[in-house]
């Protein structure tokens, strides 16, 4: 009885083996966004069951769990990560190889009876991870599937880009721990590497330094926000704020780390800095004079508490602000060297964000302190006082062996010797610092705002700041304009998408707002050709995918 047992045990595992060696596959089962590099799709499907293993070596240990975990929610069945694996028949293979070329690259190799993922690095094993989660059927993001199967396929992917990022304004609204994870995800999901945290404006400070609590205790919250869009009409009159503790930032950025996203946080400086002002005015050209919120839409209690004398409060309402820091004082200097203090040590990036973009010179003009300065260091104008600036920052940030990222306008009045520049006027901030030999990344705001309106018929969408940006738009984007020679396009590291949230409040209209965009961008900076129509093949298939996550995607390019 029990060698006739064995016996049908053997023969159904020989027939199911020759069922999913000899099984057909579709070019349907094969949906990777973004394209790989090389992709040759083969007959025959790996069978997850409950004798699979992940199989690697120690190195790859955060790999192997995550993996491990991906494919028991996937497959019901409880899927561990061996270390110390040698077992190669129904194992999923992670490891590591030296000799590829680019430094995130892999391999993957689909079989019926083995799975191999071989990345440069940890980080290819990842990537690799990433386009096997996209072999598997897209009900698996939400659980588990009767018979988990991965169809055959051999793929060799690198990415074009090495900066490949996305950006979040917390400070206009602010975004919990839980769904900045989220977001983080979601750059994971899509093989993208870079999270630009932007994390001080004027509506609000929003990480903790320690030796400045009113950073946060005052600059951390306004005390209501105007309705409607700019210049709104009326203010809510609502309490509005909150901050990230330095504890909560070292765990999204480990949380980051694990999914090999690096963070660069955003300290902006010299404008957009009212938050910081409310909490310390001296920084201030003019610390009685009182903050302004356009056309009279303050909250009661910031009317209240400027008739009691407290001049300055976090703003209310949208826009570009006059009351900057004083660039004629050095006690600016030594509050941002110590706020740098702290927030360098939080974050293992190389670079660290100092914004630098819309910062009004008027207050400058008329400060007895900047005029000061500027004739005291025989600058010619304002504009020379801001790359006074950004080059003072920039040297102290090198000092701490960093290097700072700005918007373009730290081209204007020379540009800091190291900087790299984020261009979002259009491209000719990135095209001038390239032929000046400075590092580029392109955030051109006709395309890589995701703020920006999706569709015309405008009444019909939730209220956005403007623009008007389609995944098409995003998804024919070239980060290397063309206007550059090829040396000088090597300057061009890559490309971001930026969401501002003035008029994004929540994290389902933050999922609305960038995807599918996101998803386009991903394409425009990891692979090498592009096809729209090819593209939106694909895409129909990661809408699926978005439903089994649960996400609030934009329909508009499903309904075309
Ligand atoms: C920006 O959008 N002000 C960088
Ligand atoms: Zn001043």
């Amino acid at each position: 009885m029990k060698k006739v047992a064995i016996l049908l045990f053997v023969l159904s595992v020989c027939a199911c083996s020759n069922k999913h060696k000899e099984a057909k596959n579709v070019a349907s089962d094969y949906n990777i966004i973004p394209k790989p590099v090389s992709m040759v799709p083969a007959d025959g499907k790996f069978l997850v069951d409950a004798e699979t293993i992940v199989s690697g070596n120690a190195s790859l240990e955060k790999e192997g769990a995550y993996l491990a975990q991906l494919l028991s929610i996937a497959s019901g069945h409880e899927i561990s990560f061996n270390p110390e694996g040698d077992r190669v028949d129904n194992a999923i293979v992670i490891q590591t190889d030296e000799s590829i070329a680019n430094e995130e690259g892999y391999t993957l190799s689909v079989q019926y009876n083995q799975i191999v993922i071989t990345g440069k690095t940890a980080k290819g094993v990842f990537y690799g991870i990433q386009s096997l989660r996209q072999l598997l059927p897209e009900e698996t993001e939400k659980g588990a599937v009767a018979e988990l199967t991965i169809p055959a396929v051999e793929i060799e992917d690198n990415p074009e880009f090495k900066y490949r990022g996305m950006h979040l304004d917390v400070a206009r609204h602010f975004f919990p721990v839980d769904f900045v994870k989220k977001y983080i995800d979601l750059i994971a999901m899509h093989k993208m590497n870079k999270f630009h945290w932007h994390l001080t404006e004027d509506q609000g400070w929003r990480i903790e330094i320690k030796k400045y609590p009113e950073l946060t205790e005052v600059g951390g919250y306004r005390n209501g926000t105007i309705v409607g869009h700019h210049p709104g009409t009326e203010n809510d009159n609502k309490k509005y704020g909150g901050f990230y503790t330095q504890e909560e930032i070292k765990e999204v950025v480990k949380y980051a780390a694990e999914r090999h996203i690096t963070v660069i946080p955003e300290i902006e400086l010299p404008g957009h800095s009212s938050a910081a002002i409310a909490a310390y005015p001296s920084l201030s050209c003019f610390p009685e004079e009182p903050t302004v919120v356009t056309k009279d839409m303050m909250s009661e209690k910031g009317k209240a508490l400027q008739a009691d004398g407290t001049a300055k409060i976090v703003q209310e309402t949208w826009g570009v602000f006059p009351d900057v820091y004083c660039a004629g004082k050095d006690e600016t200097f030594e509050f941002l060297t110590n706020v740098l203090d702290e927030v360098i040590p939080l974050f293992p990036s190389k670079y660290v964000h100092i914004g630098g973009d819309e910062c009004p010179k008027e207050n400058w003009e008329r400060c007895p302190n900047c005029q000061k300065r500027i004739k005291e260091e025989g600058l010619a104008d304002e504009h020379e006082l801001q790359s006074y600036f950004i080059e003072r920052i920039e040297k102290y940030v090198n000092s701490k062996g960093k290097d700072i990222i700005g918007w373009d306008e730290i081209l204007e009045g020379g540009l800091a010797p190291n900087a790299t520049v984020m261009s979002w006027r259009g491209e000719a901030g990135g095209i001038e610092a390239a032929k000046q030999n400075h590092d580029v990344i392109m955030t051109p705001n006709e395309s890589n705002y995701f703020d920006h309106y999706q569709s015309k018929d405008q009444d019909n969408e939730p209220l956005a700041i403007g623009g008007f940006t389609t995944v098409e738009e995003v998804y024919n984007y070239n980060p290397i304009p063309k206007e550059l020679t090829e040396e000088q396009a090597k300057y061009i590291l890559g490309s971001q998408g930026n969401v501002w949230t003035e008029y994004i409040g929540t994290t389902e209209q933050m999922e609305y707002m960038i995807l599918p965009r996101m998803t386009a961008l991903s394409e425009v900076v990891w692979s090498p050709s592009k096809n729209w129509d090819d593209f939106k093949g694909r895409l129909s298939q990661m809408k699926a995918r978005y439903d089994a996550m649960g996400l609030n995607y934009a329909k508009h390019v499903f309904e075309e």
